[in-house]
């Protein structure tokens, strides 16, 4: 029997446990909650909750966000697991360290190289006797991150106004792009969006995650369909990183063992081999209400030009931005506390401090 989690599931674990009207709910309450997203604001919604970011592949926005949030929402966090810096170190399993953490956190946002290593935590937790603990699935291998969809799904419904009748290029690395998997899966739950792929080279999106009526060209037709889109249209260039670490794993089996030096000189080589790039040129072809979005971090397919403009058309600084309270909305909602949601404001404990301009 699940007593703790939101809507039948006591841990997030895929985009594909939320219907459409869940993703819009997890959208509203992030909305309710922005106000409350920063700039000293604090509020006692998760107050006495631990956090506990266990990232087995290392992270800086993923982590940022969790424990951003949690405070935010008036709980705590234990120092994140670094797998060199634990028990691990003494031989300690991972399973022995995730059901240790369960003993004194709440909630468990993990990370891991291993495709569904967090259900299979997941399930380790659920069958104890001990077993509160609720897993949030941060980024398992080249499969899924369903918590980065939710936050793509709220930068492009708050700067596009909506998730229905858009038009989604998906660009970069198809194959191992997880934050691209849970995007596609998730997007079916809407309704009227066209999906088209641009993977660089051979980088195509597997099977299991082509949605129905997806058509995938190559990165080098992207620009002549860009000009037969409608003027009229809402597009979402969605730009991802090349994952060069899980491309260099699959082509040398001891990548992990091999030196620093080594790593990044294969990672350089492999970087060159699937090289592309966002320009002006390109986004300035594309309907004005377009958004190009990417989960970060970039590599080399967004120029510092493009990354740091004002253009409204680059959404990818502020899609960081709008991570905080859509984490926020998520660890409440799974920690059963939907109901106060409803009026976040009841429960501020510090306002957000007035800005001086200068
Ligand atoms: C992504 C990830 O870890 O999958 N990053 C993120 O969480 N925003 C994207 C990536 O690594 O390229």
């Amino acid at each position: 029997m699940v007593e703790i989690g939101w809507r039948g599931h006591r841990h997030l674990l895929s985009i594909d446990q939320f219907s459409r009207s869940d993703i819009e709910d997890v959208l509203g309450f992030s909305r309710k909650l922005r106000p409350f997203s920063g700039e000293g604001s604090e509020l006692s919604i998760l107050r006495g909750r631990i956090l506990k970011p266990m990232f087995f592949e290392p992270s800086s926005r993923t982590i940022d966000r969790h424990t951003g949030a949690i405070l935010t929402m008036g709980g705590k966090y234990n120092p994140p697991l670094i797998p060199e810096a634990s028990s691990m170190e003494k031989g300690e399993s991972e399973e022995d360290t995730v059901i240790t953490a369960a003993q004194t956190s709440d909630i468990l946002a993990i990370r891991h190289p291993e495709r569904y290593a967090p259900h299979k935590f997941a399930k380790l937790i659920d069958n104890l006797k001990s077993n509160t603990a609720r897993v949030i699935n941060c980024g398992d291998g080249s499969n899924e991150h369903p918590t980065q969809t939710l936050l793509d799904f709220y930068t492009i419904a708050e700067e596009l106004g909506t998730l229905d009748g858009l038009t989604w290029l998906i660009v970069g690395d198809l194959e191992y792009g997880r934050t691209v998997h849970s995007l596609v899966k998730g997007i079916q739950k809407f309704s009227g969006n066209k999906v088209i792929g641009f993977p660089v080279d051979e980088l195509r999106l597997p099977q299991e995650y082509r949605p129905n009526g997806y058509h995938e060209f190559n990165f080098d037709d992207l620009a002549n369909v860009a000009s037969e889109i409608p003027r009229g249209a809402r597009v979402v260039l969605y730009a991802t990183r090349v994952q060069v670490e899980r491309i260099a794993r699959k082509r040398y089996p001891d990548y992990d063992n091999l030196d620093e030096i080594k790593k990044k000189e294969i990672q350089n080589g492999i970087y060159k081999e699937f090289k592309y790039q966002i320009t002006f040129k390109l986004l300035d072809a594309l309907p004005e209400k377009t958004r190009l979005s990417h989960p970060l971090p970039r590599g080399n397919e967004i120029g510092n030009d493009v990354f740091n403009s004002h253009s409204p058309k680059v959404v990818p600084i502020g899609q960081m931005r709008y991570g905080l309270p859509v984490t926020m909305a998520y660890l409440a909602l799974f920690s059963g506390l939907e109901e106060m949601l409803h009026e976040p404001e009841r429960y501020v404990t510090s306002q957000p401090i007035a800005l001086q301009t200068v």
